[in-house]
């Protein structure tokens, strides 16, 4: 996460334009057209948390797939009791991740590419 803040700043010109393209961003929950949001049962077990992970994978698989961009995010489902109310989802469902979806935009934000991680540093044989 620090590795990924540091090659974000220095994506853009200076930190000021950094932080304000992506508090923006943010803010405007990335302007996307879209929004899906990823419930469970309250009363599933632990596993369908792993369930709705896999779920959403093939989502985003999909969506490039056909063509779109899309980003999990956190931040889309951090106010619940709201998105109960204004979205008329039943009370007995839980929010787990927001998937915002839209054709991608010529911006210098969307040309961010993260490094990954090495192979041999999360691949182990014993
Ligand atoms: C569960 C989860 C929640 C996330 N929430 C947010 C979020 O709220 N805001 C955000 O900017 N990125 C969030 N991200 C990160 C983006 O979805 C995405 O991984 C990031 O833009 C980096 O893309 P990359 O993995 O291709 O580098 C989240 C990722 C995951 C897996």
């Amino acid at each position: 996460m620090k590795q990924w803040g540091h090659q974000i700043v220095h994506h853009f010109p200076d930190f000021a334009t950094a932080h304000a393209t992506m508090t923006n961003a943010s803010q405007s929950l990335y302007n996307s057209p879209v929004i899906l949001f990823i419930t469970i049962p309250k009363d599933s077990p632990d596993w369908s948390i792993f369930d709705a992970g896999a779920f959403t994978q093939t989502l985003l698989l999909t969506a490039t797939n056909r063509g779109l961009g899309s980003i999990v995010t956190y931040n889309s489902v951090r106010y619940p009791a709201v998105l109960h109310q204004v979205l008329t989802v039943p009370n007995d469902q839980r929010f787990i991740v927001g998937v915002s979806l839209g054709y991608v935009a010529d911006e210098p934000i969307n040309h961010f590419r993260s490094d990954r991680v090495a192979l041999n540093k999360l691949l182990h044989f014993r």
